[in-house]
């Protein structure tokens, strides 16, 4: 079986996607910066007949996010799937006025360097596979900036151009890319944002492969 790679996997989005690709058979790599926390979550997962490992990573330091993608390929076998979907630092989100060129370090590594390296990681095994799937996961900043998020609204657009030319490069590879935008807040509970909603809607993507951006909701809500 092949491997869904979660870069970004908390307790909310990260764990339901682990939960929604393992249940299909994936085996999972749990990406993030605590160790801890991720081979917790793995061991959950196990629990529930998941093969799961987690890895630790920081997205910021793409040596890191390159590391851990070789070991989970290593531990685990080559990845089918990438989810980018990390989530954003709270200094990233200060108002247009108030955000320098240094205040945009953060958030282009975040955003940008980091789903680049990423990409360039896995993308030699997806075409050597001949299939693949890499999903990017953002607020609705990425398509409707917002003047009080400056750093995230900025880097998500330059993220979205990023997935957008990979989607049109691919896609004769068997090799499809996509990008879910959640407005709002993710809400347990919520008939279209709670996490296992927004988790099955990431696996119609990966099913269907049409189109690059989707919307989880309306932009606004
Ligand atoms: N939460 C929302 O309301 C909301 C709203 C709209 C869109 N989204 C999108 O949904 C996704 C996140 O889902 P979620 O909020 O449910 O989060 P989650 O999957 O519960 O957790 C995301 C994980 O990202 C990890 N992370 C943060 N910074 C990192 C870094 N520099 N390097 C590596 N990992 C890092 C954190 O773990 P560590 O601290 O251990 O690194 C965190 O546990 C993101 O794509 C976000 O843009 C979320």
């Amino acid at each position: 079986m092949t491997t869904i790679a979660i870069i970004g996997a908390g307790p909310g989005l990260g764990a339901a996607v682990a939960r929604r690709f393992g249940g299909e058979g994936f085996d999972v790599a749990l990406i993030a910066r605590t160790q801890e926390r991720t081979s917790r979550l793995a061991a959950d997962l196990a629990a529930e007949g998941i093969t799961a490992r987690g890895f630790a990573a920081d997205v910021r330091d793409p040596k890191t996010l390159e590391a851990a993608l070789d070991a989970a390929t290593a531990t685990l076998g080559p990845i089918e799937v990438l989810q980018y979907s990390p989530l954003p630092h709270q200094d990233f989100m200060r108002p247009v006025l108030e955000t320098s060129a240094a205040d945009l370090a953060g958030p282009i590594e975040f955003s940008v360097y980091g789903p680049v390296a990423a990409v360039q990681q896995v993308l030699p095994g997806m075409r050597a596979m001949g299939r693949g799937t890499i999903l990017f996961v953002n607020g609705g900043s990425a398509v409707v900036p917002d003047r009080d998020r400056a750093g995230t609204s900025i880097a998500f657009a330059a993220e979205s151009a990023y997935g957008h030319l990979l989607h049109d490069t691919l896609a004769a590879e068997g090799i499809h890319v996509a990008q879910l935008i959640i407005p709002g807040e993710i809400v347990p509970g919520h008939a279209r944002k709670d996490p296992a909603v927004l988790a099955d809607t990431l696996w119609r993507l990966h099913q269907d492969r049409h189109g690059f951006r989707s919307f989880a909701d309306d932009l606004g809500s």
